[in-house]
C-alpha cells in the first residue's frame, strides 16, 4: 500500500487522527512543517499527502508554517503527487478574502465584509456598515481579532488602543453582525468531499468570551476577548442534518483542492445563512462525537487509507502495462 503523509504544524492536533490510523492499522508519516529543509531537486516519494496546516500556525510560533508548507506543495505538486487540501485550500486557509471570493462564486452568501489595511482604513471601513458590525483577522482561526463594535466611534478607540492586535497578515476585515435569534453557529464536516455530519456550537456564553478549551481543541466558535476562559460551549450534532447549502459546499470544495474540511454558517433571523469560515483544518468534538457514536478521524483515517489502497492500484496496473 501507498504510504500516507500528513502535513501539519501542531502535534496535539494529530493525536486523534494517529490513535484511528493506529485502530485501522494503516501505515503513515508525519511531515511537521514549522520549520524545515527542501531541497527542489530531489524527488518527493510516492504516496497520499494530507496537509492540515493552520491558518492560526503562527499563534504556536510557527510563523512560517504556511508559508513553508506552499513551497512544499508547490514541489509536491510538480511531481503529481496526490495532495488532499492542496495549495489551493492552503490559499484559502490563510484568507478569509480568498475564502468569500470562492464561496460566492458557488452562489453561497457570505456576511458584507470589507478588508482593510491601515488604521486609517479601518475606521473608513466601519463608517460603510448600516449596523453592528465585527472586526476579524484576514488569517486567522482561533477567532483572532473578533470583536463587536455599535459605532464607528467605539472601533476608533479600540484600534487606537494598545488592545488592537493586527492580523498577521496585516489585513483587517470589517463585517456585517450576524445577529442569530438563537445563540448558535453550524459547522457542517466532509472527508473525502462527502458529508460527514453538522455540528451545533452553542455560542451563549457570550460573542466576546473565547472558550478556550474548544480553542484548543476545535479552532472553532471562538472569539477572543476576556482573560478568564469561561466552560467549553456545547458542541452537538444535528441528527439528519439536510440543506442544499452541503451540494454547494460539495462543489467549492471540489473546485477549490479541498477534500477535507469544516464550513461555519450563523442563521439570522429570517432564517437565511450566512457563511463565514473554512477550515481546511478541522478538528472534531470528542464529546459530542461519542453521545452520537461517530468519529470524523476515523472517517478521514478511512478515506485515506482508501486513497492510498486505490493509488497503489494504478500504479500496479501502470506498471504492468508499461
Ligand atoms: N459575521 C459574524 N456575525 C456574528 N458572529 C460572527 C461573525 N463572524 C464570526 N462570528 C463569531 O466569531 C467566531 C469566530 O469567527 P471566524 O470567522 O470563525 O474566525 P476564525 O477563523 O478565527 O475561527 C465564529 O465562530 C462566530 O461565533
Ligand atoms: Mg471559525
Amino acid at each position: 500500500m501507498s504510504k500516507i503523509f500528513v502535513i501539519h504544524e501542531n502535534a496535539t492536533w494529530v493525536e486523534p487522527l494517529r490513535a484511528a490510523f493506529d485502530e485501522l492499522e494503516l501505515s503513515y508519516e508525519e511531515w511537521f512543517l514549522s520549520e524545515g529543509l527542501l531541497d527542489l531537486s530531489a524527488i518527493p516519494p510516492e504516496g497520499v499527502f494530507y496537509n492540515r496546516v493552520s491558518a492560526s500556525s503562527h499563534t504556536r510560533g510557527h510563523r512560517y508554517a504556511p508559508e513553508y508548507t506552499a513551497g512544499v506543495l508547490a514541489w509536491l505538486e510538480s511531481h503529481d503527487r496526490h495532495v488532499i487540501n492542496d495549495s489551493r485550500a492552503l490559499r484559502l486557509e490563510v484568507s478569509k478574502i480568498a475564502q468569500y471570493a470562492a464561496l460566492k462564486r458557488h452562489g453561497i452568501r457570505t456576511p458584507r465584509t470589507l478588508a482593510a489595511v491601515g488604521t486609517q482604513n479601518i475606521v473608513e471601513a466601519a463608517g460603510k456598515m448600516d449596523g453592528p458590525f465585527i472586526t476579524k483577522h484576514n488569517r486567522a482561526g482561533k477567532g483572532l481579532g473578533v470583536h463587536l463594535f455599535h459605532s464607528v466611534d467605539a472601533l476608533r478607540q479600540h484600534v487606537d488602543s494598545a488592545a488592537f492586535e493586527p492580523s498577521i497578515d496585516g489585513i483587517t476585515l470589517i463585517q456585517e453582525y450576524i445577529q442569530a435569534p438563537e445563540p448558535f453557529i453550524t459547522r457542517v464536516e466532509f472527508v473525502g468531499g462527502r458529508f460527514l455530519y453538522a455540528v451545533r456550537v452553542d455560542t451563549s456564553q457570550g460573542f466576546e468570551l473565547c472558550p478556550a478549551d474548544a480553542c484548543r481543541i476545535g479552532d472553532l466558535a471562538c472569539p477572543v476577548g476576556g482573560e478568564t476562559a469561561p466552560a467549553a460551549p456545547r458542541f452537538d450534532i444535528i441528527k439528519g442534518f439536510d440543506h442544499p447549502v452541503i451540494e454547494r459546499y460539495q462543489r467549492f470544495m471540489a473546485e477549490n483542492g479541498i477534500g477535507i474540511a469544516g464550513i461555519e454558517f450563523i442563521t439570522d433571523a429570517r432564517g437565511e445563512i450566512y457563511t463565514y469560515d473554512v477550515n481546511t483544518n478541522t478538528n472534531y468534538n470528542s464529546d459530542a462525537e461519542s453521545r452520537a457514536g461517530l468519529s470524523g478521524m476515523r472517517a478521514i483515517a478511512t478515506f485515506l487509507g482508501e486513497e492510498s489502497r486505490q493509488l497503489e492500484e494504478s500504479r500496479r496496473t501502470f506498471s504492468v502495462a508499461a
